[in-house]
């Protein structure tokens, strides 16, 4: 729709001013322009006449928004991020856990189209969403503007213990057939009737805006669910102090490296 009122009537670089660039006003009218030229904000390839190749790479719709001072597609992307808890697993925007790839040294080269199919055809130790299109183009701008920003900060390397000790088997027995958590030790659990539990005691699982994830929360938690959610579905789990610890360690994110 807003394409079809953009593409322009034989607008040129000439009439619109130097900076932006020539072969897409061929075809289209600028618009923030006083933001940038068209490629800061939506990439493609400026000098190409084709539009097959000057759409190169190009970023559309929400996505685009990443470069947009106040656009309200920013708000919504970082209420998304939080409450899906994007940062349970990975660093974007230079916080996180380092369970998985920091975002902010990969997000940038993504195209639109690997971004989206990254959101919403999950890795298999990423939670399924269940997002559109839509929702994944909007989540896209906060991870584009991020990378933009953050980009430069170190890589590293999501590295796996190697399991050594029983958190592993207790979490797989006891919670593992309901939910599912990417610990340090690797993926774990099975089953998907309850939300994913990686770094429950971290500070960016979606739930500990409430209140964090404390051994004495969990084990409140476990012994009666509805002690501290009323609605809440989970039956009572008996578990001995020592599974609890062995659970815990499951659901604990590594510990942030020194000078993070
Ligand atoms: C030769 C004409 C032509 C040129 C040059 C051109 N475009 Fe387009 N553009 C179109 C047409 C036609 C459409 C609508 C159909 C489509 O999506 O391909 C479009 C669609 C778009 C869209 C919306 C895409 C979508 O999926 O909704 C964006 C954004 C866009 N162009 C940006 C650019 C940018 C940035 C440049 C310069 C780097 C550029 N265009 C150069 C013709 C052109
Ligand atoms: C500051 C960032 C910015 C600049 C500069 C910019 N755009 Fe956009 N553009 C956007 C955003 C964000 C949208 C999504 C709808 C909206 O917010 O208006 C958009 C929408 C569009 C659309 C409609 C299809 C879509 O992606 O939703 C076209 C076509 C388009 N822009 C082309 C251009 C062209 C051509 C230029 C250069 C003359 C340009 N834009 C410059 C940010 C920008
Ligand atoms: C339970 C952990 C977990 C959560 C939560 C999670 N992811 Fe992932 N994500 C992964 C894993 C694992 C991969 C595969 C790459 C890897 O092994 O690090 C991945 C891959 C990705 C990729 C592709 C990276 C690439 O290499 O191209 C993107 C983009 C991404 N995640 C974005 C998100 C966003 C946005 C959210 C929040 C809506 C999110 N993830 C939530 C675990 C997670
Ligand atoms: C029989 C299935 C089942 C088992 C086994 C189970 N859970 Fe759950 N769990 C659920 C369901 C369903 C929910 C969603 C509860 C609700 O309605 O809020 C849940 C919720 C939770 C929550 C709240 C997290 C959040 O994001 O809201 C925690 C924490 C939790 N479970 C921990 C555990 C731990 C630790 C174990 C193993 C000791 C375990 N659960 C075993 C089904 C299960």
């Amino acid at each position: 729709m807003l394409a079809a009122t953009l593409l322009g009537v034989g607008a040129t670089s000439a009439a619109a001013g130097a900076p932006v660039p020539a072969a897409c006003l061929d075809c289209h009218v600028p618009h923030y322009a006083s933001h940038g030229g068209c490629v800061d904000c939506h990439r493609g390839d400026a000098r190409a006449a084709r539009p097959d190749l000057a759409h190169h790479r190009l970023l559309a719709g929400a996505a685009a928004a990443w470069a947009l001072p106040g656009s309200p597609v920013l708000p919504r992307a970082v209420a998304l991020r939080d409450s899906l808890g994007c940062r349970r697993c990975h660093v974007t925007g230079g916080k996180g856990e380092r369970l998985a790839i920091n975002l902010d040294t990969v997000a940038w080269p993504r195209t639109q189209q690997e971004l989206r199919a990254s959101l919403v055809n999950p890795a298999a130790a990423m939670p399924a969403f269940g997002l559109g299109a839509r929702t994944a183009d909007t989540l896209a701008a906060v991870l584009l503007r991020d990378a933009d920003r953050h980009g430069g900060s170190p890589r590293y390397q999501v590295r796996f213990r190697a399991g050594s000790d029983d958190s592993l088997r207790t979490f797989a027995r006891l919670c593992g057939g309901c939910h599912l958590a990417l610990t340090p030790d690797g993926p774990q659990g099975t089953g998907a009737d309850g939300p994913d539990l990686s770094g429950l005691t971290g500070a960016f699982h979606p739930t500990a805006a409430d209140s964090a994830w404390s051994r004495a929360r969990l084990e409140r938690w476990l012994g009666n669910p509805r002690a501290l959610r009323p609605q809440a579905t989970m039956l009572p789990v008996a578990v001995k102090p020592d599974e609890l610890d062995a659970v815990l360690r499951a659901v604990t994110p590594p510990p942030a490296p020194a000078g993070r």
